[in-house]
């Protein structure tokens, strides 16, 4: 089975009277442990695409299917225990709280899962650890460098166990070497088995992944 699928899935939003085609049938499939990425021209769709696959939001027409689940019908509560079961987020912008330090950070989704006390502490140090800032943890975001904040934003993606990373230009506002140990990161992420969908406009980083498609105006380049 595809964990994710997409068939002829298109989006219009409304902005008042106009209506802004951003995608045009879109089909793809990804196959779990699959490293993908996702190229093309800004404006062509990638973020709306990665907002249907990560239940953000839903389709305008066209289906989109999470291990074999059509999301198209789900209600917003539905669609929010998807993400929070299977789905990790990384964004361009690390989006930490700035009053919480990198522990507190990582720690604060599984909180909101009510996850036992003991297992928060277990496991943020362990991912604090896996993204290399074990001795960072009493940092706070103003602390840390732009790719360490990224860093602990992947270890917060990670603290519920997600099956699937979607990253929209995780390395967008990095230089060269911490743009790379993101990547290694993600590589050795889906090494133990999670699906990583990676948005990037950089070929080098785009070449770390082990299928890219490119999309033009809403839909894959032909
Ligand atoms: N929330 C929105 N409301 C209206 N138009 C949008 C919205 N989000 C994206 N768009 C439009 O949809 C198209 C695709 O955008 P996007 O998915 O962000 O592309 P990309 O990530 O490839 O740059 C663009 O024309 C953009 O302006
Ligand atoms: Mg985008």
């Amino acid at each position: 089975m595809n964990i994710i699928e997409l068939d002829d899935v298109w989006k219009i939003y409304k902005m008042g009277e106009v209506e802004v085609p951003a995608l045009r049938g879109l089909s793809l499939k990804v196959k779990p442990g699959e490293f993908l990425a996702v190229m093309g021209p800004s404006g062509s769709g990638k973020s709306t695409a990665m907002n249907m696959i990560g239940c953000l939001d839903i389709p305008t027409k066209g289906k989109v299917l999470l291990e074999g689940q059509n999301i198209s019908s789900l209600n917003e509560r539905e669609l929010s225990r998807i993400r929070g079961r299977k789905i990790g987020f990384v964004f361009q912008s690390h989006n930490l709280y700035p009053t919480l330090n990198a522990l507190e950070n990582v720690q604060l989704p599984m909180r909101i899962h009510e996850l036992r006390e003991e297992d928060i502490w277990d496991r943020s140090e362990e991912l604090l650890e896996l993204v290399g800032l074990s001795e960072r943890g009493h940092h706070y975001p103003s602390q840390l460098s732009g790719g360490q904040s990224q860093r602990v934003a992947i270890a917060r993606a990670l603290s519920t166990d997600p099956s699937l990373i979607l990253a929209d230009e995780p390395t967008g506002n990095l230089d060269t070497e911490a743009g790379k140990e993101i990547l290694d990161i993600f590589s050795n992420l889906n090494a133990r088995g999670v699906t990583v969908v990676m948005i990037t406009h950089d070929e080098k980083i785009a070449a770390r992944a082990n299928q890219i498609v490119r999309m033009v105006d809403g839909k894959l380049a032909a």
